[in-house]
């Protein structure tokens, strides 16, 4: 459907989005309303996210339907949302109007997304959930494998976007595999430029951390980073001594000793 090709001045500024699923893992944990995502979302927004991310899985087992509508009414930045493509997903995408739709595959099994959407043997109902997004003015990324037939499978389907699964990448280097991360970061890189000439816009996501994240920065045209389990267990190490030191204040104040 596209043969545009793309030569926009390179390097772009590189956005960071958010994934804030795993408040709501905690949230869930107890029930109740906290710790609020919509919370998480407005702080991360302060500290310098540029989008919100958020995948509203089908089992519900992190965010759910009010959460997603709540997130749409109150941030002031991009919301991407994260979903299946199914005719469930797509209705509710299409009500609640986010700047992006991230389409991802989902398995009732598995604990995060493994692994890339299938592109190139998808059924023609991808087409149609792509079709339909976008007409309803949502801009549709797609889940993918840093691939060459993959990415010109998502070109043709109609996507504005590619997110590339970083997932092996940060295994690899978690690992201490120097080949293997070398390997990986060489697809990665040449699908960003081939993404790029495409004229789809090239994101990258999963497992990023500290470490792992200076290598994929630095290609020049990925322009957005959506991280989320890393960033959430970090906030553990750098927010639970600020949250302790409140709570021995409020205890030692109220006892007035
Ligand atoms: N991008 C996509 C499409 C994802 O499914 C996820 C995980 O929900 C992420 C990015 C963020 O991955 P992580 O939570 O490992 O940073």
């Amino acid at each position: 459907m596209t043969s545009k090709t793309h030569t926009a001045p390179l390097p772009a500024p590189l956005r960071l989005g958010v994934n804030i699923d795993h408040v709501a893992t905690v949230r869930n944990a107890r029930g109740g309303r906290h710790p609020d995502p919509v919370r998480a979302a407005l702080l991360a927004i302060s500290a310098g996210a540029d989008g919100i991310t958020a995948h509203l899985r089908e089992d519900r087992r992190h965010m759910r339907d009010d959460d997603i509508a709540r997130l749409k009414a109150e941030i002031t930045r991009p919301l991407n949302f994260e979903m299946a493509a199914t005719d469930e997903m797509v209705a509710i995408a299409v009500r609640t109007a986010p700047n992006a739709c991230c389409l991802v595959p989902e398995r009732r099994e598995e604990r995060t997304t493994e692994g890339g959407l299938n592109v190139t043997g998808a059924p023609r109902s991808l087409a149609d959930r792509v079709a339909a997004l976008k007409a309803a003015g949502i801009r549709v990324s797609l889940f993918v494998e840093p691939d060459v037939k993959v990415l010109e499978a998502s070109a043709k389907l109609g996507a504005d976007i590619v997110e590339f699964h970083t997932g092996r990448y940060c295994e690899l280097a978690l690992e201490n595999d120097a080949a293997g991360v070398a390997a990986e970061l060489s697809r990665i890189v040449t699908a960003a430029r081939l993404a790029h000439s495409l004229g789809l816009e090239a994101h990258a996501g999963h497992g990023l951390t500290f470490l792992t994240v200076p290598a994929i920065a630095k290609i020049p045209q990925i322009v957005e980073l959506n991280i989320g389990h890393f960033l959430m267990g970090e906030a553990l190490f750098s927010g639970l001594a600020a949250a302790i030191s409140t709570m021995r204040v409020l205890m030692t104040e109220a006892r007035g000793v």
